[in-house]
């Protein structure tokens, strides 16, 4: 898929892109069957909710073909690559979970943030496609995005204290179980302070980004969003691929976070001549 210069002024406005139906309907059946082979592995990579549902599951192509030739898709490589304007290669993936009735939210923040700060990124040269395995609607926790926000830049944001009196013991003993663990949890380390979100709002109004299953949304590392609560009977699962041009490979740095949050290997990925999921 290559995107058109209306397109690609349009992410440089906002910050963010919807395309509907890039995938069919099928190839999204089939992704959310690898999805639920892949999130019953307990391992590290797998970050669970207060309420003991999957939250995160981070780099399924380490353990998953399927994912990996997702990645390798022309469908969002060629796009990344064109917004970048540079090779990329996958800085981070991730099947975020938001199960129906019971699936958490994501505060206001920018990604950059955690990039630069925990990882030693040193330029916002990043964007994230995310893929909607499920239709999206107002009702299932879409992703909110404030358009134009990107070019504020990264702003500094506090390190949010994660030791909450309200926090179940379990729940504070899982945050605490390592260092990189309140960068993932519904408790995240980087947010936005309230009244500066409030001021954008204000200016630019917020955007929801909501589409059909297939539909893929390519957002800057820098823009604004969050995602509430999902208290629809319907899941809102999707599957977020981090480019990053391979001209911005990560510092060295003395405690990096483990590869399948922050991955170290900047070698660019070539797409896939065979441009479908199914069989
Ligand atoms: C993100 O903030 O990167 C993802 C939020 C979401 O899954 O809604
Ligand atoms: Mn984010």
């Amino acid at each position: 898929m290559i995107l058109t210069s209306a397109q690609i002024e349009n992410f440089n406005e906002n910050g963010f892109l919807l395309i509907q139906n890039v995938f069919t309907q099928e190839e999204m059946t089939l992704m959310l069957e690898e999805m639920e082979q892949v999130i019953i592995e307990d391992c590290p990579r797998r970050i669970l909710e207060k309420s003991g549902y999957v939250r995160s599951f981070f780099a399924p192509e380490a353990s998953n073909e399927f994912f990996a030739r997702v990645i390798r898709q022309k469908r969002v490589l060629r796009p990344a690559m064109q917004l970048l304007e540079s090779d990329v290669y996958a800085h981070q993936t991730k099947l975020n979970t938001k199960h129906a009735l019971v699936g958490d939210w994501w505060d206001w923040h920018q990604d950059y943030t955690f990039w630069k700060k925990d990882d030693a990124m040193l330029e916002p040269t990043v964007l994230t496609a995310m893929i909607f395995l499920n239709e999206v609607t107002e009702f299932n926790g879409p992703l909110f995005l404030i358009p134009g926000s990107h070019k504020a830049g990264m702003l500094e944001s506090g390190e949010r204290n994660i030791h909450g009196e309200q926090s179940e013991e379990w729940f504070s003993a899982y945050q605490n179980s390592t260092k990189y663990m309140s960068a993932l949890t519904a408790d995240l380390k980087y947010t936005l302070e309230q009244k500066t979100i409030a001021s954008w709002i204000e200016r630019q109004g917020i955007y929801s980004a909501k589409g059909a299953a297939g539909s893929v949304l390519f957002f800057h590392g820098n823009v604004f969003h969050a995602s509430p609560n999902n208290l629809s009977p319907w899941h809102r699962h999707t599957f977020l691929i981090t480019y990053n041009s391979t001209a911005n490979p990560l510092q060295d740095i003395p405690e990096p976070r483990p590869g399948f949050i922050a991955s170290r290997n900047f070698t660019p990925i070539r797409a896939l001549d065979d441009d479908s999921l199914v069989p």
